[in-house]
């Protein structure tokens, strides 16, 4: 009897290693963290976010918000949190809250931005928000989708039960996911990814979604639903890839948009993991700091952070990809830009996501928010690695030309770097 259960055992870790091998954060990232007790406290602290300055101006007389007979308030919605419709990407997994009104003839919607996320599903009484806290992490909300009442986003604390957990980084976060479905859009568990990143091979990626844009010769488990898709993309690999048009599969009529552009996808991915990691280190700071006063045992956690701004394990892309909305060019508009007309949210997308890599989300309200002792030290640590201080070799595949560039560009456009690094860029020319 003991053997069996000892080989069970030796089954289920087997089972769990390569996923555990593909995620390259730090060890105990897992973990969860006690965000809602003592200092951390989540669900009793104030909170800054998008959201709560949008529901201050419709709390305002005059201010609503317009409502259509399609989207409800989604389009007004989207407009007032400057978050561009062609952000749209779209998952028919039943993944997540409103699991039974997803499907692959209705798919969910998700758009967003550098600190929103939107989720949308045509016909649902409601629509479901995330956001970037600075201080919080991820905070949830939904909006009733009807006009009885002014427009109210309400918080929502039970969407913690799938939005805090290992998946998250074990503190308050984001999710992504790519799974195998059958022909209804329920998930085969055990048959793909639960964490999905930056990190994760593109043939690995999008299963229960829906992609448009060109990515060659290189395969994804995108657009593929039920087993015979699937069985059929092993023998005629991409025979659903490299899509532009989704007509086919549902009435893309009813969303805003008619995409689900690869360009986004790539982009949510980096940045839903980045927004947990962000957070993590914070809450990590905080209760170090508390513990402590200082934060000497936080270091190893941030070099593993400096990794993941660095892009330093990023899948490769093998065949170069273009999207299929404005959402690429949308996002690059953003800047900001150094004066020789560079900037971190410029793509490459011949092998690599972004030309620049370093996530753009070092200038976010998040970012910002981390505290004062463990921002100075990653300014250091970036300061050391891009100027070649360092030789540590999880830095030493970037190449000197792009450190260079990523430093010059820093040194220009985030005001709140330490003086050496400003006095530096004037000595070096
Ligand atoms: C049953 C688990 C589950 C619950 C409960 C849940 N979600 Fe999610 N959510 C997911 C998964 C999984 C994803 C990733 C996309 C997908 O697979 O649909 C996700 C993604 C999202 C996203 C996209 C960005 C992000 O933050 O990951 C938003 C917005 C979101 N959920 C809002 C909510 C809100 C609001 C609630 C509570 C009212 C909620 N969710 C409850 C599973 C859940």
């Amino acid at each position: 009897m003991r053997k069996l259960f000892v080989i069970i055992a030796l089954i289920l870790v087997g089972a769990l290693l390569p996923s555990a091998r593909a995620e390259g954060d730090f060890q105990g990232a897992t973990h969860m963290v006690p965000f809602d007790e003592g200092i951390l406290n989540y669900n009793k602290a104030a909170v800054h976010d998008a959201i709560t300055d949008l529901q201050a101006f419709l709390d305002g007389k005059e201010a609503t918000l317009e409502f259509s007979k399609d989207h409800g308030y989604l389009d007004s919605v989207l407009a007032q949190l400057k978050i561009p419709k062609s952000s749209q990407v779209l998952v028919f997994s039943k993944t997540s809250f409103q699991r039974e009104r997803i499907s692959p003839t209705t798919p969910r919607a998700l758009f967003f931005n550098d600190d929103v996320y939107i989720g949308f599903i045509p016909g649902s009484p409601m629509m479901e928000v995330s956001t970037a806290d600075p201080k919080l992490g991820a905070v949830f909300y939904t909006l009733d989708q009807n006009t009885e009442h002014k427009p109210k986003f309400t918080r929502q604390d039970q969407c913690l039960e799938c939005h805090a957990s290992a998946k998250s980084m074990g503190v308050p976060g984001h999710l992504l996911r790519s799974f195998m479905t059958d022909e209804s859009g329920v998930v085969e568990l055990n048959s793909g990814i639960s964490e999905v990143n930056h990190r994760t091979p593109i043939e690995d990626r999008w299963g229960g979604w829906y992609v448009t844009g060109k990515h060659g010769s290189q395969p994804h488990r995108g657009n593929l639903i039920g087993k015979e898709a699937f069985a059929d993309e092993t023998k005629k690999p991409n025979h659903l890839g490299n899509l532009t048009d989704l007509s086919p599969f549902f009435d893309v009529t009813r969303y805003p948009g008619t995409n689900s552009d690869i360009v986004a996808l790539m982009v949510l991915e980096h940045q839903t993991h980045m927004h947990n990691f962000i957070t993590r280190l914070r809450d990590e700071t905080e209760l170090r700091l508390s513990a402590y006063g200082h934060i000497d045992y936080v270091t190893n956690i941030a070099e593993s952070f400096l990794k993941y701004l660095l892009f330093t394990e990023e899948a490769t892309i093998k065949s170069p990809i273009e999207g299929a909305s404005s959402f690429a060019k949308d996002f690059a508009r953003l800047g900001p830009f150094d004066r020789k007309g560079r900037s971190l949210r410029q793509f490459d997308l011949e092998t690599r996501l972004f030309k620049y890599p370093c996530s753009y989300l070092i200038y976010s309200k998040s970012f910002n928010a981390l505290p004062e002792q463990i921002k100075s030290h990653l300014y250091r640590r970036l300061y050391d690695i891009l100027t070649d201080k360092d030789h540590s070799p999880d830095f030493a595949e970037i190449p000197r030309k792009t450190k260079r560039a990523i430093l010059e560009i820093l040194a220009e456009t985030k005001k709140d770097l330490p003086e050496y690094w400003r006095s530096a860029q004037r000595a070096a020319k």
